[in-house]
């Protein structure tokens, strides 16, 4: 941890809980974070029978209407999202110290939103979008760079968006910020994204 960590009470912490979480994503390059490490994110879903499952996603935009991250919807948290569309991210900030848990329900981007980013991407990642088969038991890497060939065959430069990719959005309900501090007293603060706000002082832990 770089600096000794500001108090996290109801008069400190921002009355937006997304001001707030956006005031410590910016305190992350001034500590000379990475931008993979600050936008790493566990996304944790839950299958309809009740079964977890957690996984690293990157946070790729926020903004008052939630938290963006891209992947395959055909991959297994794609599936899980389909039927359960309750989830959880979270962030675990260790130059800082910090971490920000963040609970609501996913929805898909729209088209032109998930078209926007994939034509952003890099060549090799997009026609990957369409060689990867994310999830599904993984048959041989010479299969994998096979049909990488083939699908840069058949796009060459313009490759268009795959169906089953794009991007979901996690409308918060609730934002719970934590501070580490010395001697296991550490700052916790809940903030439930109601109609109004409400931030709830909680117990070291
Ligand atoms: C640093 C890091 C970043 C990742 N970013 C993404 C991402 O943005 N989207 C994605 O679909 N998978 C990403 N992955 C891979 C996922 O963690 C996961 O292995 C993959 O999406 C399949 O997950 P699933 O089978 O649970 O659906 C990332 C992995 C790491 C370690």
């Amino acid at each position: 941890m770089t600096d000794a960590p500001s108090d996290l009470t109801k008069a400190t912490v921002d009355p937006n809980p997304l001001r707030q979480f956006e005031k410590w994503y910016q305190d992350l390059s001034t500590n000379g974070m990475s931008e993979q490490d600050a936008t790493s994110m566990t996304l944790a879903t839950a299958a309809k029978d009740g079964s977890p499952c957690a996984r690293i996603v990157l946070m790729k935009g926020f903004d008052d209407r939630g938290f963006v991250f891209y992947t395959n919807y055909n991959s297994r948290k794609g599936i899980e999202l389909a039927e359960n569309a309750r989830a959880c991210l979270l962030f675990y900030w260790s130059p800082v110290w910090r971490q920000v848990r963040i609970e609501g329900s996913v929805e898909k981007v729209s088209d032109e939103e998930s078209a926007q980013y994939f034509h952003s991407r890099p060549l090799g990642s997009k026609i990957g979008a369409w060689a990867s088969k994310q999830s599904a038991v993984f048959e041989s890497r010479a299969e994998l760079e096979k049909r990488f060939e083939e699908f840069s065959w058949k796009f060459g430069d313009n490759v268009p968006r795959p169906p089953h990719w794009g991007g979901y959005r996690l409308k918060p309900a609730t934002i719970e910020f934590w501070q580490g501090r010395e001697n296991r007293l550490h700052d916790r603060t809940a903030c439930t994204i109601v109609c109004d706000i409400d931030c709830v002082k909680m117990e070291p832990g």
